[in-house]
């Protein structure tokens, strides 16, 4: 979701601005605009759509200037038109912002009844007019910034530069991710690490609330009170090589790819390699006297969250919940003091799920993430953060982050079973066994790329899909249709597969493939009848399943999709291979834009 860049820099900052941007371009966007100072008057460019139009909006007239904030916008409010695109200006500031004022229309009125004219529909623009009234009231720029931000409400990041103030750049943080790039002799501000990455790699993030005056040579940072502080500066890992794309075509294609890597990665924090013993970081709760966990997340990390589900329940006989962030504060869920509250997220930005964090802390939850970011806002809310290392996810599809979440959830069980003697120790020995060949497993899968792209064929021209699946296989049935919803933009539907006869039965027809998930497990045969039932009425299945399941059920498929066999437990990590490659080859054949599909945004920062 929208994308900040800031430089006070030596040399020119349009062209490093741009190319900040670029690397925000995975967050999702609709529109992009840079603003400088140019013999300290704001100038500026901007472009509805992609970068690329920015660019050459740039090239047919240059941006000079060694001071400047650029953004990408994912629209809120108002259409993705360049009119709306940010930076947003007057002849005194130029401000970008991402999240919401939701006292945006009253600050409108005020600011308008004082004669400031509005060029746009956003909610953003109040902000350039509302430091402009206060510098004009004769507030310094720094002075006038503090104060502005206390007269808006909601969540949010912001960037602002000063008319006649070429050494300066304003920043604040309020929900909104914001870090600070130290240079030499410049520093930056950025969404995130990812577009400072090539321009340094000394960073510190702004806490909630925390605002900042940068110049060339100081950054001072301020707290909500106003009081000034200090953040550590840290080295950052990242570097251009991580976030490129390597021999792939796509990010998506490269992150599926490197799962077995990063499975083994995480796997190998949790899981000794020598004795095989798991091990959770200390947990501010005893798994063995706990009565039940609360589990909290979106879209894919949801169906992260629902295997865990089942996993926890079944081998530690802990009694789980688990909701969708957005609907979790609003449904008043009864939390007991103590209990322990788990969040699970690539980005540990998203909104919804932090604002869920947020209310279970304040309800006296212990509070556990499950992040791939470790710097981000949930991580350092949490008491305890389970980390994912799937590395940084570029494609807007997640796909690495939901099997390095499925492999934190899968050791997260076994530490409880072991934790509450609920399972013998032969029984998990076998499954720690299992668990330690999950990455050489995943490798036989993307052996099966031939087969999955050929599947595709099937259902690239299909206008409604379905994806069927029992126990830990329904939620991989979920986040498969909600991929190829994503990326080929194909109406798919993910169902447990009992649940057909009560209702979906009825959409079965030739063109509407039926896509199973049916691994051997203790739900195998229900699951054949349910092919049975589909083939009865004309559907076509395609079916993902492992030798034995194909030698039984294999006739009854237009195609099929082999998997190695494995213990039950480790299936929903395998079966998830297959249909985030199914998905690709379907968008690679509609030619859709399958690292930033349409109207989606990585992370998701507003409600
Ligand atoms: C789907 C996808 C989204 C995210 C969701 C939560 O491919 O990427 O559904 O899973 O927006 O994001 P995080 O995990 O960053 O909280």
């Amino acid at each position: 979701m929208c994308g900040i860049v800031g430089i006070v820099g030596k040399g020119a900052a349009t062209p490093l601005l741009v190319d900040g941007l670029k690397r925000l371009e995975y967050r999702g966007y609709d529109s992009a605009g840079v603003a400088t100072l140019v013999k300290g008057k704001i100038e500026r460019r901007r472009a509805s759509g992609r970068i690329a139009a920015l660019e050459e909006r740039v090239n047919a007239e240059p941006l000079g200037g060694r001071t400047g904030i650029a953004h990408t916008r994912w629209a809120t409010h108002g259409a993705p038109v360049e009119n709306n695109a940010h930076p947003h200006a007057t002849d005194k500031v130029a401000i970008v912002h991402n999240g919401i004022i939701e006292n945006f229309a009253e600050l409108k009125a005020e600011l308008a009844a004082k004669g400031r004219v509005f060029a746009s529909e956003t909610d953003s623009e109040v902000i350039a007019h509302l430091l402009t009234v206060l510098i004009d009231e004769g507030m310094a720029p720094e002075a006038a910034f503090g104060a502005a931000l206390k007269r808006l409400h909601g969540a949010f990041a912001v960037a602002a530069i000063v008319a006649g103030h070429e050494d300066l750049l304003l920043a604040a943080r309020r929900g909104s991710p914001l870090a600070i790039g130290y240079g030499d002799g410049e520093m930056f501000v950025g969404s995130d690490a990812l577009a400072l990455a090539p321009l340094t790699r000394k960073i510190s993030y702004l806490d909630d609330g925390d605002w900042v005056v940068v110049t060339g040579s100081t950054v001072t940072i301020h707290d909500h009170n106003d009081i000034q502080v200090t953040r550590a500066i840290k080295e950052t890992a990242l570097s251009g090589a991580l976030i490129g794309k390597g021999n792939f075509q796509h990010f998506m294609q490269k992150e599926i790819f490197e799962q077995p890597a990063v499975i083994g990665d995480t796997l190998r924090v949790y899981v000794n390699p020598a004795t095989r013993a798991v091990a959770l970081p200390d947990l501010p709760v005893d798994l063995k006297t706990l009565n039940r966990i609360q589990l909290v997340a979106c879209g894919t990390s949801y169906y992260a969250g629902l295997v865990g589900h089942y996993w926890i329940e079944r081998l530690a006989r802990l009694p789980v919940d688990v909701d969708i962030a957005s609907e979790f504060r609003y449904r008043d869920p009864i939390l007991e003091k103590g209990g322990l509250s788990m969040f699970v997220s690539q980005s540990g930005e998203t909104i919804d799920t932090l604002s869920a964090l947020r209310h279970a802390k304040a309800q006296g939850q212990k509070i556990a993430a499950i992040v791939n970011v470790p710097e981000s806002s949930m991580a350092r809310e949490a008491d305890v953060v389970l980390p994912t290392h799937a590395g940084p996810e570029i494609g807007v599809a997640s796909t690495k982050a939901f099997t390095t979440q499925l492999s934190v959830l899968a050791s997260f069980a076994f530490a409880a079973a072991k934790a509450r003697g609920t399972m013998s120790a032969a029984a998990l020995n076998e499954l720690a066994g299992a668990i330690y060949e999950i990455p050489e497993k995943v490798s036989a899968v993307l052996a099966m790329d031939e087969a999955i792209r050929a599947a595709a064929e099937i259902v690239a021209p299909a206008r409604d899909v379905l994806y069927l699946g029992r126990g830990t296989s329904y939620p991989i049935a979920m986040e498969g249709a909600l991929k190829l919803k994503e990326i080929s933009y194909i109406h798919a539907e993910g169902y447990p597969a009992g649940e057909m006869k009560h209702g979906p039965i009825a959409l079965i027809a030739s063109d509407v493939p039926v896509i199973v998930l049916a691994p051997s497990d203790e739900w195998f045969e229900k699951t054949a009848s349910n092919i049975q039932e589909t083939k009865a009425r004309g559907g076509q299945v395609i079916l993902i399943a492992d030798a034995k399941g194909i030698a039984k059920a294999g006739s009854l498929a237009t195609a099929t999709i082999e998997i190695p066999e494995s213990h039950p437990f480790v299936t929903p990590i395998l079966y998830s291979i297959p249909v985030q490659l199914l998905a690709y080859y379907v968008a690679i054949r509609k030619g859709t834009d399958v690292d930033k599909p349409r109207n989606l945004a990585k992370s998701v920062t507003v409600e």
